[in-house]
């Protein structure tokens, strides 16, 4: 049995607020899904965790950055097509981690390594495009 990786729960902050309540709700729920794989990677209870995180991380993908693109492309927002192209090498990516994951007959190396993209992906994104999106919808919606 190899030593529990010490992880820190993500705690949710108003730099990641998108001023959005739909949008700041929903990346709730991601944040909630990636501290459950953290939590269970430091039980070394990865393997299990990590299919639960890819059947939601399915459903996110549909849910979320449908109804995120819809709004951005409804207000006309400069950088929707940005957003579009985040989620589609999003999914890309974590597709490829999810094939490398499965052919790494369930490692927890590997499950560390999503988790890690993860979070980096999410803080990123968010902070970078999402809360720019959040602009644009807030700004149309006070016209
Ligand atoms: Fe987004």
């Amino acid at each position: 049995m190899t030593t529990p990786t010490p992880i820190h729960p993500f705690t949710w902050n108003d730099t990641l607020s998108t001023g959005v309540p739909m949008i700041d709700a929903h990346h709730k729920e991601l944040i909630a899904a990636v501290n459950d794989l953290g939590v269970a990677i430091a039980e070394n209870k990865g393997a299990t965790a990590i299919k639960k995180l890819f059947a939601f991380l399915k459903f996110y993908a549909e849910w979320h950055f449908e109804h995120e693109e819809a709004c951005a492309a409804k207000h006309q927002c400069a950088i929707a097509d940005v957003n579009q192209k985040a989620h589609a090498t999003f999914i890309a990516t974590f597709g490829h981690l999810h094939d490398r994951y499965k052919a790494s007959d369930a490692s927890e190396a590997v499950a560390l390594e999503i988790y890690q993209q993860l979070a980096d992906w999410l803080v990123s994104h968010i902070l970078k495009i999402d809360t720019n999106i959040g602009r644009c919808i807030r700004s149309a919606a006070q016209v």
